[in-house]
């Protein structure tokens, strides 16, 4: 598709964002190309910089190097990558996953040690019902379902403590332990309440999400740190669920959620009740943020093997993701241009999706690259 002339430039003395795009395994790599494709459209009408550099980080590098959960010493991104990963003002992942890599290893050596090691304290999933989109509720509108769950994202059963004891016979033993400080969750708290009050909406209300009914001890760390923080900001309401509760709210009423903050492995499971309510992973995107750091943003799908290589998956949670990035890094460094650039690419999604037939692979009546060609032609007309 030509390019039009951009309509605004940045100035000479804007700084030129360096994003490092890992598009990892399977599809990931063809719906990183599609969101990259409309991150291109975005610098060309709206005046920001930046530039990308490609990694090669995923299970079939691992495997091709010799990897094996017998050989620990063959890691799946080095000391030096992750030290090279911290000088980026952004990450843009697709996906990792390989059927032939065993379970835990892609997980706690790439996305795992990304998030402890760069401190992306915040899981960030916003939860939004895109025009057009087939919805499995009964009923619910692009209006009930809207809503942004802030998962803490470094702490609780998460973080790899406790062991196991007479592994393999019949007094094997396990424990697993929910760590839970006040000052992961106090950091958590006050992200959620001031995205609370940037967001604006009308309910303008913060829900916490725990268990605090049988986890005394974590529950209440959270529950208590909610109360006090709570009073620093009157405007917001508060309010709080429990975790099975709000599993049922989520298919009832999803529509009464603005803003939920909870703990790791619930905000796990929440998110993906949440993608499925807003029309599956082909449109969920997340981000792991460190709002003073780096933080990394993907699409919520995986890497899809059967479908790789076949130009059929979705990539509008790519696309999102790359909203998203805009968006935060905007944000992070007070930069009207990108955040400005996010919500732009946000109205483009919101412009093509009716376009589509459905969201599901193979059904979109479009190929991966007709969406990307759509949404990147909408940033500019949006
Ligand atoms: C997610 C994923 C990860 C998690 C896995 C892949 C480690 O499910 O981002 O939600 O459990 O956090
Ligand atoms: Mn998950």
């Amino acid at each position: 598709m030509p390019r039009k002339t951009p309509r605004k430039k940045a100035p000479k003395s804007a700084r030129t964002y360096r994003i490092a795009v890992i598009g990892g395994d399977g599809t990931g790599p063809e719906v990183v190309r599609e969101g990259l494709k409309v991150l291109r459209a975005a610098a060309d009408v709206s005046p920001f910089r930046y530039e990308t550099r490609d990694f090669d980080f995923s299970g079939r590098r691992y495997l091709a190097r010799g990897g094996d959960p017998a050989k620990p010493n063959i890691p799946v991104i080095t000391d030096d990558e992750v030290a090279e990963l911290r000088t980026f003002d952004a990450i843009y992942l697709g996906a990792v996953g390989d059927p032939a890599v065993a379970p835990g290893i892609l997980e706690k050596g790439l996305l795992l040690r990304l998030r402890f090691e760069l401190d992306q304290y915040i899981n960030l999933r916003p939860v939004r019902l895109y025009p057009n989109v087939p919805c499995p509720l009964a009923g619910k509108k692009p209006e009930d379902i809207d809503f942004v769950v802030v998962r803490e994202n470094t702490e609780g059963i998460y973080t790899g403590m406790g062991g196991v004891q007479y592994q393999g016979t019949p007094q094997e033993v396990s424990t697993q332990i929910n760590c839970t400080t006040r000052f992961g969750v106090e950091r958590c708290i006050r992200y959620a309440f001031d995205l609370c009050r940037r967001r604006n909406n009308p309910k303008h209300m913060l829900t916490l999400v725990h268990k605090t009914n049988v986890l005394t001890y974590a529950g209440g760390t959270w529950f208590r740190a909610f109360e006090e923080i709570g009073r620093e900001y009157p405007d917001i309401k508060k309010d709080y669920n429990h975790v099975d509760a709000c599993c049922m709210w989520f298919v009832k009423n999803p529509e009464y959620y603005d803003v939920i903050v909870t703990d790791n492995i619930f905000g796990d499971i929440i998110t993906d009740l949440a993608a499925i309510i807003q029309g599956g992973l082909g449109v969920a995107a997340g981000g792991n943020l460190n709002p003073q750091g780096v933080s990394m943003y993907e699409p919520m799908g995986g890497s899809a093997p059967k479908y790789t290589g076949k130009n059929v998956i979705n990539p509008v949670a790519a696309i999102a993701a790359v909203a998203m990035l805009l968006r935060n890094t905007g944000l992070q460094h007070g930069d009207v241009a990108l955040v400005e650039a996010g919500d732009r690419v946000e109205r483009a999604i919101l412009a093509t999706t009716p376009r589509m037939k459905s969201q599901a692979a193979g059904r979109m009546g479009h190929s991966t690259t007709e969406v990307g060609d759509l949404v990147a032609a909408a940033v500019r007309a949006v």
